[in-house]
Parts: C-alpha cells; sequence; structure tokens
C-alpha cells in the first residue's frame, strides 16, 4: 500500500517539480527523457519514488491489463485531501477502501457517470446552449472582442448555469473569479503544507467557492441541477454527509469541469480560424450535413456533427493530440513484472505520458509530429483494435486520459466545444488585431489543466458573414445516446 510520504512527494514533482531535470522542465521533462529511447518503459529514480515513464503503447496496454496492480485510486484520494481539502471523518468517507477509507470517491463517481450520457447529457447539451446563445448573440454586436476572455466568460457561465441549474453558484462574478485564482494557483495546494500561509490564493479563493456551494445547498439549488450533479448529492447524502461537508467535495467539481474545457475550446476555435482551407471546407462540410434553415433561423445540428462531420471531428481530435498533453498516473500496489522483464515495486508510480505514447510510431509512425487535421479519418473503418487501418488503436488517443478511468465527461466536452466552434464558424468572421495568427503565451499556473492554458489577452475583429448578418441563431440537440467518437 502507498504510504503518505510517497503522495507528498508525487504532489511534490508534480507541483514544483524537483530534482534537477524536473526541477528545469516540469512535466515537460519526461517526453524530453523519452525522446529517442527505445526501452518502452524508463525508471526515473528520485531516491525513496521511482516513476516508471511508459513510452509504447503495448507496454501501456500491459499496465492497463492490470487495474488492481497500477491503480489510480491513490491519486483520488491525494486530490480528495489536497484538491478539495477534506479533513477527519469526510476524508476517511471518500478514501478508496484501499487506503483504508469507506470508498465513497469511487461511488459517487461510478453512480454519478451513466448520467453524462443519454438522455441526461441530452438535457445537459440543450441547458448549456440555451445559456450560451445570448452570449453568442451579443459577441455579434461588437466589432472585436478578447477571444481568450470571452471564451473563458462564455464557456463558465454556460457550463455552470448547464450542471447546477437556476441557482448555479457561479453566476456571481466574484465566484468565478475566485474559482479560475484556484485553477492558476493550484500548486502549492497540491503541496498541503500549511495551506492558508504557503498556497494563500488558492486558499482563500476555494474558501469563496466554498461559501457560494454552502449557500447553494442550503437553497436546495441542486434539486434543479443536472442530472449527474443531483446524483452525487444523493449518494454522498445518503451516505450521511451533511450539506457543508458535502459542499466542501462538491466545490472542487468544478475544476473537472471547467479546467480543461476552456483551453480546448480556445485552441479549436484558435486552429481552426487560423487555417483558412481548413476552415472553409469544415464550413462547406457543416454547411451540407449539420446546418439548416427554419423559417429564417440559422440551426446548427449537434446530433448530425456528431455522425455526419467526420472532418470537423478528426480535426477535433488532432487538435487535442497535439496540443494536450495529458499523462495518466497509476500507483505501484504490488510488486509486478511486466512482459517478464520489466520489475515494478510496490509503492512507486507509472506514468503514461499522451505526449510520448501519442506519438510513438507504433502509433502513428513518422508522421506523428505533423498537424494533420484528417489523421482520424480512416478510409475503412475497423472495430478490430490491431487493424493498422483502426483509428482507434492503443496510444492514438488520449487526450481524455485512458481507461480506466478516462474522463466520464468528455462527450459533454465534445458537444460544448463543437456546437460552439460550428456556431462560431458558420455565423462570423474572425481576423486577429494586427493581423497575424500568433499563439498566446502559455498559463504555467494552471498545472491541472492539460490541454495548453494561455495567458490574455489575444484580440480579435469580429464580423458577422455576409449572407448571415441580423439573423436569429440556434443550436438543436436531437436525441441519441450524445456520444462522440473518443
Ligand atoms: C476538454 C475537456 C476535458 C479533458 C481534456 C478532460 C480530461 C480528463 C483526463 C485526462 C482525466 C483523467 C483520466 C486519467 O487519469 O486517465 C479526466 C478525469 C475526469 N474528468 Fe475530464 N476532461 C475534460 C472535461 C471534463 C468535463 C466537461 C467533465 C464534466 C463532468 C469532466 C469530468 C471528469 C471527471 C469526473 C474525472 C475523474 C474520473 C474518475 O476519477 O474516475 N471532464 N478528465
Amino acid at each position: 500500500m502507498l504510504e503518505a510520504t510517497h503522495l507528498l512527494i508525487l504532489g511534490a514533482l508534480l507541483a514544483l517539480g524537483p530534482p534537477l531535470g524536473m526541477m528545469r522542465h516540469g512535466m515537460k521533462y519526461i517526453p524530453m527523457v523519452a525522446k529517442g529511447c527505445t526501452d518502452p518503459i524508463i525508471t526515473l529514480n528520485f531516491g525513496f519514488l521511482k516513476i516508471y515513464v511508459v513510452t509504447s503503447p503495448d507496454m501501456m496496454n500491459a499496465v492497463q491489463r492490470q487495474s488492481k496492480v497500477f491503480s489510480f485510486g491513490p491519486f483520488l484520494d491525494f486530490a480528495a485531501e489536497r484538491l478539495a481539502g477534506l479533513t477527519g471523518k469526510t476524508l476517511h468517507a471518500f478514501r478508496t477502501v484501499e487506503a483504508g477509507g469507506q470508498g465513497l470517491v469511487k461511488t459517487v463517481m461510478h453512480a454519478s457517470t451513466p448520467f453524462l450520457a443519454g438522455k441526461s447529457l441530452d438535457k445537459l447539451n440543450r441547458d448549456m446552449f440555451s445559456a450560451i446563445q445570448p452570449m453568442i448573440d451579443e459577441l455579434a454586436t461588437k466589432e472585436s472582442v478578447d477571444l481568450i476572455e470571452w471564451v473563458h466568460y462564455a464557456m463558465t457561465l454556460a457550463g455552470t448555469r448547464a450542471a447546477y441549474g437556476p441557482m448555479n453558484p457561479f453566476e456571481a462574478q466574484e465566484v468565478r473569479d475566485a474559482f479560475w485564482e484556484v485553477d492558476r494557483n493550484v500548486s502549492p495546494l497540491l503541496m498541503n503544507f500549511l495551506p492558508w500561509l504557503t498556497a494563500r490564493k488558492a486558499y482563500t479563493n476555494r474558501k469563496i467557492v466554498l461559501s457560494a456551494f454552502i449557500e447553494y445547498l442550503n437553497k436546495k439549488g441542486q434539486n434543479q441541477a443536472c442530472d449527474f450533479i443531483l446524483k452525487r448529492y444523493q449518494v454522498l447524502s445518503e451516505a450521511g454527509l451533511s450539506d457543508p461537508e458535502l459542499a466542501q467535495n462538491e466545490a472542487s467539481v468544478p475544476l473537472a469541469l471547467l479546467s480543461n474545457t476552456i483551453p480546448a475550446t480556445f485552441w479549436v476555435i484558435y486552429t481552426i480560424f487560423s487555417h483558412p482551407d481548413l476552415l472553409q471546407e469544415l464550413r462547406e462540410e457543416v454547411e451540407q450535413n449539420a446546418f439548416k434553415m427554419v423559417e429564417g433561423e440559422c440551426v446548427v445540428d449537434l446530433k448530425a456533427i456528431r455522425e455526419d462531420c467526420p472532418l470537423l471531428i478528426s480535426t477535433f481530435h488532432e487538435i487535442m493530440r497535439k496540443g494536450s498533453n495529458p499523462a495518466s498516473t497509476r500507483f505501484v500496489m504490488s510488486d509486478f513484472t511486466l512482459a517478464d522483464k520489466y520489475h515494478l515495486k510496490a509503492g512507486n508510480v507509472v506514468i503514461l505520458p499522451s505526449q510520448v505514447i501519442g506519438r510513438h510510431e507504433k502509433a502513428w509512425g513518422p508522421s506523428a509530429d505533423e498537424f494533420n487535421p484528417r489523421r482520424y479519418l480512416t478510409p475503412e473503418p475497423s472495430d478490430h483494435p490491431d487493424d493498422p487501418k483502426t483509428v482507434r488503436r492503443t496510444g492514438r488517443f488520449m487526450a481524455f486520459g485512458v481507461s480506466a478511468p478516462i474522463c466520464p465527461g468528455r462527450h459533454f466536452a465534445a458537444s460544448e466545444i463543437l456546437g460552439l466552434a460550428c456556431m462560431l464558424m458558420m455565423r462570423f468572421d474572425f481576423t486577429p488585431e494586427g493581423g497575424e495568427w500568433t499563439p498566446p503565451e502559455p498559463h504555467t499556473g494552471s498545472v491541472l489543466a492539460a490541454t495548453g492554458p494561455v495567458k490574455g489577452p489575444f484580440n480579435i475583429k469580429v464580423k458577422e458573414r455576409d449572407g448571415f448578418e441580423g439573423k436569429p441563431w440556434r443550436v438543436e440537440i436531437g436525441e441519441g445516446k450524445g456520444l462522440f467518437p473518443c
């Protein structure tokens, strides 16, 4: 079983990146070390902790097959304590059974995940797009805007309105600002060493978000929340948690909901608009398959985006593959030998870095470093995982992590991002102020986001496209499972 010190050290590694290479380069150190290395697994030795970096799709497969030996559980415990700030008996209730707790963290995840698909997802999507529509309409009245700020504002408000309902704690700007302060200053919080002193910004802002959640539960706001949030509340209250204890945990959920989605949205919009030929092709694809005029109203059809716009979906996957860098982390629960050769010792950590595995020649061959929006189009789709033609082979798409636990919110995220991107590209022309599409600076403080958070401003000129000026718009959500191929 993992000891607390190991978690502390992992926290230190992830948060501050000590010894040498890690200190200098942070998590980028891992792909740097792995580059050119032919071993399918390499060991970074930090004295009392070893990090086993898996570099090949085959070895990742072998790790995934042993989910009891290589467990995500301790990471959940780590997050419950350091991100949510749980203590005492609440922390004990959430801790995984393997770590001596009651396992509530896994119970609630298991019970609520089905509500991020099917009819519950359709409703979530419908609420999200009806919330964001007035903000898009308002954009049409502007000549220029800071795209980074706009995406933050619109997606934070619309995503949380859909999730939390009419009493959404994020309606108050103070709460939205506090949330993003936590997100951008989270590293010292993960260290969990006198957080009120060493992680002052994140700690005080987390309190603001927490107070808003306590008030939300006092007003029974959860009764009008989406099914996913409501189910979480039901499971946790049936387990005996009081509202303040429950709020303490739930106040960290928006980190999953927003931290990755918003930078990803920015990059999808940026990439599509900065490639004029691609933009033209995507507009044609959407116009033919996922767009209609209904009594003078312009309608973008989300179900058709999912089912009939393969170039758009492939472009989304490629932007995520190239631009995001999640490194799924597993803890070694007992000594294990992989491929009869690699001895992994209990108490250490395995990392599955997408930047390395997703660019391995076994995954994509020599073209892996190129941006190719057609990469995920396959002439002859195959269900067989070993068929070289299939786009679903191990390691080819890891932006939402790898099972288990692959991101349960990925279909909602894809719906939000692609529905908005379609609406914007069909309705507007965007030109960067100064004429050049120059990528903005990364925001290095947001260590939880693997999708490339950036610092603003990024000012663009906004113009409604010829022929679409002044027209009303909406996104239509057709019934279905709501599932994207990701
Ligand atoms: C572009 C947007 C998103 C990206 C790139 C993303 C990525 C990820 C990744 C990489 C993981 C960890 C998986 C692993 O370690 O293997 C994860 C976990 C998770 N994500 Fe997302 N995510 C996104 C949006 C969302 C949204 C919108 C939700 C909304 C509910 C969500 C909910 C979660 C939850 C609850 C977990 C924890 C799963 C567990 O512990 O079993 N995510 N996500």
